[in-house]
């Protein structure tokens, strides 16, 4: 595997082999007072980061640093892209300077692909000369989120939690409820947790559903509170306001009667369920303050959880397959 672009790239095999990576770095972290591992000593990681984010850059921060690589975080508004500079003459330059990784989050879906193309190209530095210090095809590049397109770290990670809190995935059924027009969560969630042999169940208005929905492999719903009972795990999604041009349908207080994750809709689940989010969370609209707080909600264990698997990508573009934390 030379990046991470999509779920769609992931087998099950390797998608559980990183699950099961993940949890092996856990275990050799776990009760340790200074997390250093020298499994990436020597190695260059950058987050190059178009768009805000507490939970996934911060999380590939620590990874790296738990694993002694050397991390850069570069910031559209702190760069030279303040001043015009392109997207290709940005990573260019980041390869060029030495960058094993590039983890790249950006509003234009299929950038960190695009990325990914450019930068493996040997001869084409920003004046035509080879710009690349990393042999073989330029640095690996990891979406960190691109548009409405994929977010795969956040399905690994979430994945990760389902399968820690449930024992399994296989044949569990697990919602995604809410904004899914909008959300590259949504989509690499349903990807991955079907490959992973569950049944994924997509609750929504239909104005917030993608036109193409149709060949995704899950049945569409609308009445959440039918489906509760029936459910092993489900995944709120935040209503994503900025990217819908100044408004939405329905309201915000209609969608929050509608679809919002009340204390009266937790009590519809069944007692071993676990709900999830994403981060960030808007308490009040898509889930109520108590909910968040509730010990049936993973929230925290996701983060946690996204810093090991974090890890295990790294690892397993950076290193190869063998030798881990294990
Ligand atoms: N879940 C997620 O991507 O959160 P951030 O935007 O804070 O990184």
């Amino acid at each position: 595997m030379k990046h991470l672009l999509s779920v769609a790239d992931l087998t099950v095999d390797s998608a559980t082999e990183l699950l099961d990576e993940a949890e092996r770095f856990e275990q050799a972290l776990l009760g340790r007072e200074v997390k250093k591992l020298p499994t990436l000593r020597g190695r260059t990681i950058m987050t190059v980061f178009f768009e805000n984010s507490t939970r996934t850059r911060v999380s590939f921060e620590v990874a790296g640093k738990w694993m002694s690589a050397d991390v850069i975080n570069v910031s559209a508004s702190s760069s030279s892209v303040s001043k015009g500079e392109s997207l290709r003459d940005t990573a260019m330059t980041l390869r060029a300077a030495g960058a094993d990784a590039l983890i790249v989050r950006h509003p234009a879906s299929g950038a960190a692909h695009q990325i990914a193309q450019w930068t493996a190209d040997q001869g084409a530095g920003l004046d035509g000369r080879s710009a690349g210090s990393t042999p073989g095809g330029g640095p690996a590049v990891i979406n960190a989120g691109d548009g409405t397109h994929e977010h795969p770290t956040q399905a690994l990670l979430d994945a990760l939690t389902v399968r820690q809190r449930l024992g399994n995935i296989a044949g569990r059924r697990v919602a995604i409820v809410g904004d899914i027009l909008h959300s590259r969560v949504a989509r690499s969630n349903a990807i991955l947790l079907a490959k992973l042999g569950a049944e994924v169940v997509l609750i929504a208005p239909p104005t917030l559903l993608p036109v193409g929905v149709t060949g995704w492999p899950v049945r569409v719903s609308h009445d959440i509170d039918a489906e509760l009972p029936g459910l092993d795990a489900v995944l709120m999604l935040r209503v994503q306001a900025e990217r819908m041009n100044g408004g939405f349908f329905p309201s915000a207080r209609e969608y929050s009667i509608t679809y919002g994750l009340s204390q009266r809709r937790l009590e519809l689940l069944p007692d071993h369920a676990v709900v999830l989010h994403p981060g960030p969370m808007l308490r009040g609209m898509e889930i109520a303050s108590s909910v968040a707080d509730s010990p049936k909600t993973a929230v925290l264990q996701q983060v946690t959880n996204g810093v090991h698997v974090r890890m295990a990508v790294l690892f397993r573009l950076l290193v190869g397959s063998d030798g881990g934390a294990s």
